[in-house]
């Protein structure tokens, strides 16, 4: 264990160096021999610290929430060989030694999920004790592969992060935008791991080929990254899998699907950020359908898209805008399923969940799932009819725009 974290440093440190070193870096590249006497290390800004600096090894065992009380009884009672029922299995007890609460819950008797009582909060939830063997070689692979751009720190303003736009998650925070766990939740590990095989398209988070035990690795020592009380360490938080939207009702019928979900999208308002994609007067009618009232008039620029003032996004108090995509022009981060195909249901999820820090909210409970399916099929439809087709996107626009 002593040996190959210096291989790796090294390893890592050739991957950063070249090319990105300019003259104000030298002494955090290690490239000044220097006087010892005269030597002192200088305040550097977090995005030029090497990693030659960076002790990867993890001391301590981490206590990572695996899910709240309320729903953990489910996982467990799937599992009976390693779960079991107890009455009063945990009963914390104030500062004079008496019993102040009794909470029945499931043991585990493999000993790694524990309930665990917060004083603070004073409330349980279930923890599971992640070993800081396997926490040091989470951090040997987030070192090599992915700290480049999220930072040593995992702040999200690595070496390469900062002309990145969008910038790359600080994973202190918490908070994820294309798990599709819905906005109030955390994301399962198995969710984490999908979005890291797949990446994210048109940005610089590539899809990686790391095994799934590396990746399983990795993202322990990510949520480790929670500060006290809050993300992975916060009792009250919920850790979900992406969005039941149940199953496809649209199966035999995908253009009944497209031209349900034109009127919903445009029923609801997607074009508050996103652009319509009919005329003003097709708004009207499809309102006055739906049983709502037309407003006869719309932003000017309604085949463009707009940015509103809450679709901020921050790393380290700096907010970026994230512009709404176009979907018959820009890419889409997290529309494929794992064959790599454009899929309505993966574009359903992300409608369904939202997408947190974005402004973009969750669908999922304000609207039947049978029309966040056809969301999924029109914008799939969207991006297959005009995506990197000119003439076809053309037309559309000169229509929309009345020739302009
Ligand atoms: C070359 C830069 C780069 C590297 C290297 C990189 N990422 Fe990312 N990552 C990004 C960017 C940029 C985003 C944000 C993309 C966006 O918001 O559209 C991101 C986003 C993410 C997200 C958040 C997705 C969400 O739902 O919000 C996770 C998780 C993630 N990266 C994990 C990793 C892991 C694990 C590694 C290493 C195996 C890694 N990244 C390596 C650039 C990088
Ligand atoms: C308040 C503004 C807002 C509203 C309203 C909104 N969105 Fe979004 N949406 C965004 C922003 C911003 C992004 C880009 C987020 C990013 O890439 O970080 C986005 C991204 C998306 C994406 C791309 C996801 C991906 O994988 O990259 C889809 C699909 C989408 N929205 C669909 C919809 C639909 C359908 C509706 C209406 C039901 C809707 N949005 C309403 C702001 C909004």
């Amino acid at each position: 264990m002593t040996a190959r974290p210096l291989l790796l440093v090294t390893a890592a440190l050739a991957l950063v160096a070249p090319g990105f070193a300019t003259p104000g870096d030298e002494t955090a590249a290690g490239h000044d021999a220097g006087n010892a006497a005269e030597h002192s290390e200088p305040e550097l800004p977090p995005h030029s610290r090497a990693p030659h600096q960076v002790d990867v090894t993890v001391h301590d065992d981490a206590w990572l929430l695996v899910n709240d009380y309320d729903t953990f009884g489910e996982l467990a009672e799937a599992d009976p060989e390693r779960f079991e029922f107890v009455e009063g299995l945990l009963e914390p007890k104030d500062e004079s030694g008496e019993v102040i609460d009794t909470y029945d819950g499931y043991r585990d008797k493999t000993g790694r999920v524990e309930l665990r009582y917060d004083p603070e909060a004073e409330d349980v939830a279930y923890f599971e004790r992640v070993s800081a063997e396997r926490l040091t070689r989470g951090h040997e692979n987030y070192i090599q592969y992915c700290a480049s751009c999220h930072g040593l720190e995992g702040d999200g303003y690595g070496r390469s992060a900062q002309h990145l736009r969008p910038p790359p998650r600080d994973f202190r925070v918490g908070k994820f935008k294309f798990t599709k766990v819905g906005v109030e939740n955390l994301p399962s590990d198995q969710a984490l791991v999908d979005l890291v095989k797949k990446g994210l398209d048109g940005t610089p988070m590539y899809p990686w080929a790391l095994t799934e035990g590396q990746l399983l690795d990795v993202i322990q020592y990510i949520k480790s990254l929670s500060p006290p009380e809050s993300g992975w360490r916060d009792v009250y938080a919920v850790v979900k899998g992406p969005v039941d939207i149940g199953e496809d009702p649209w199966t035999n019928d995908v253009q009944g699907a497209v031209a349900r979900g034109e009127i919903v999208y445009h029923n609801v308002g997607c074009f508050n950020c996103h652009p319509g994609y009919v005329t003003p007067a097709r708004i009207d009618e499809i309102v006055t359908g739906e049983g709502g009232i037309a407003k006869g008039s719309y932003r000017e620029d309604l085949t463009l898209p707009k940015i509103v003032p809450n679709t901020m996004y921050q790393v380290q108090g700096y907010k970026t805008s994230i512009l709404p995509p176009d979907f018959t022009w820009h890419s889409i981060r997290a529309g494929r399923d794992r064959q790599g195909n454009l899929s309505a249901l993966e574009i359903a999820r992300t409608v369904g969940s939202g997408i947190a820090g974005s402004g973009m909210p969750q669908w999922k409970g304000s609207m039947p799932d049978k029309d966040i399916w056809a969301i999924g099929y029109y914008v799939r439809h969207l991006i297959e009819t005009y995506h990197g087709k000119p003439q076809a996107r053309a037309a559309l626009m000169s229509e929309l725009r009345g020739g302009n």
